[in-house]
């Protein structure tokens, strides 16, 4: 098939005198992208790279693919990662992964928690602050985790992000509105292992977006197919990043990683992890492939807690946990890379 790539380049974003460091570290590199491609041709697709950019509707309409492999961030807008998205409705275009509206709201946090919460799956209680001076929530006990509401690959994830007390609270709020200029996302801090479950596929209909009611109703996940948890080990990592995978860990630290996996787990914590991550995939409309961020509670006999669903979730195929997780599974990256595309062909019944 035709295939058009889409993805936003760190190397093409745009730039401006003063603009924030952090602002498009969660874009891809040429080595993703590259990677990508020759997978995708190495199953004998003829493989074209568009920006998504401005210009992607006129390049779409030149190039003329059958389908694209999405991966686009975005560049502005709350919803960033479903601008491309639209646009390939909009032409008619079949694309591989989530839809508009679930790439719209996993890229917002609080958004995501409250559909979550409404199906009772565990997320960390938590409150949004739109101004400094709001008053604390008496149900929100120190100590607290204060991060960005729409951003990714840690932006806005340091150290200092966990709180004890109101001052450190409203300083961290500060320093989130005067850098990030959006509301904040203040959660209960889990103390605990941090672990990763990524999956392909697609939920075998028929299957609503809403869970069993009843907790012994059968747990229907039938069409995905989990990789072994990967666990940041982060007792490998400085102490002074405080068991946070912050964006120091994530950016600057990006090839010197330090992972478990498959995570050393018990049979059903990985079976409950697995479930925890069939029920966000699709509470939230997740389709192809994506990745669930889950913290277990030391404090509460490892129970765990999801903080985010990755609907794009990266595939730099040196470090990128998703392929970490395909490879101890016992996937090549060519086979990742294909099983998502071949997920949208069937879906859309192109073949
Ligand atoms: N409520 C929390 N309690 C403890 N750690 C947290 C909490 N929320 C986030 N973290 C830490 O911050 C990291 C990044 O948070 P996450 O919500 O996954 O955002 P990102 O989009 O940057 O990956 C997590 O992997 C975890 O280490
Ligand atoms: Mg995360």
């Amino acid at each position: 098939m035709r295939v058009a790539l889409l993805a936003n380049l760190k190397k093409n974003a745009p730039t401006w005198p003063g603009i924030s460091p952090d602002l498009w570290d969660d874009l891809d590199s040429e080595k993703t992208t590259d990677a990508i491609a020759n997978a995708l041709r190495s199953a004998g697709h003829e493989v074209i790279y568009l920006e998504g950019n401005p210009d992607l509707v006129e390049h779409l309409r030149e190039v003329k693919p059958d389908i694209c492999f999405n991966i686009s961030e975005g560049h502005f807008g709350d919803s960033r990662e479903s601008q491309v998205p639209s646009i390939l409705e909009m032409l008619r275009i079949p694309y591989t992964g989530s839809k508009v509206l679930t790439l719209a709201l996993s890229l917002d946090k609080p958004m995501t928690k409250r559909v979550l919460a409404y199906h009772s799956l565990p997320t960390p209680p938590f409150q949004v602050f739109e101004r400094i001076k709001e008053e604390l929530d008496p149900d929100m006990r120190f100590p607290l985790f204060v991060k960005p509401s729409r951003e990714g690959t840690g932006m806005g994830v340091t150290a200092e992000s966990i709180v004890n007390d109101e001052a450190q609270l409203r300083s961290q709020l500060r320093i989130m509105f005067e850098r990030y200029d959006q509301p904040v996302l203040v959660e209960r801090f889990i103390e605990g292992r941090e672990v990763t479950v990524g999956v392909v596929g697609n939920l075998t209909s028929p299957v609503a977006w809403r869970l069993p009611e009843d907790d012994e109703a059968p747990r229907v996940q039938k069409g995905l197919h989990f990789f072994p948890p990967l666990e940041v080990d982060m007792s490998r990592y400085p102490e002074e990043e405080k068991g946070v995978y912050t964006s120091k860990i994530k950016v600057e630290m990006a090839d010197v990683f330090h992972y478990l996996c498959p995570a050393p787990l018990s049979e059903e914590t990985v079976e409950e992890l697995n479930w925890l991550t069939a029920a966000t995939f699709r509470v939230t409309g997740c389709q192809d492939v994506a990745r669930v961020d889950f913290r277990l509670d030391r404090n509460d006999n490892d129970k765990p807690y999801i903080l985010e669903i990755n609907p794009l979730p990266g595939l730099n195929p040196g470090y990128s946990d998703l392929c970490i997780e395909a490879r101890a599974g016992g996937w090549s990256y060519e086979k990742l890379v294909n099983r998502i595309l071949d997920e949208a062909i069937e879906r859309y019944e192109l073949e």
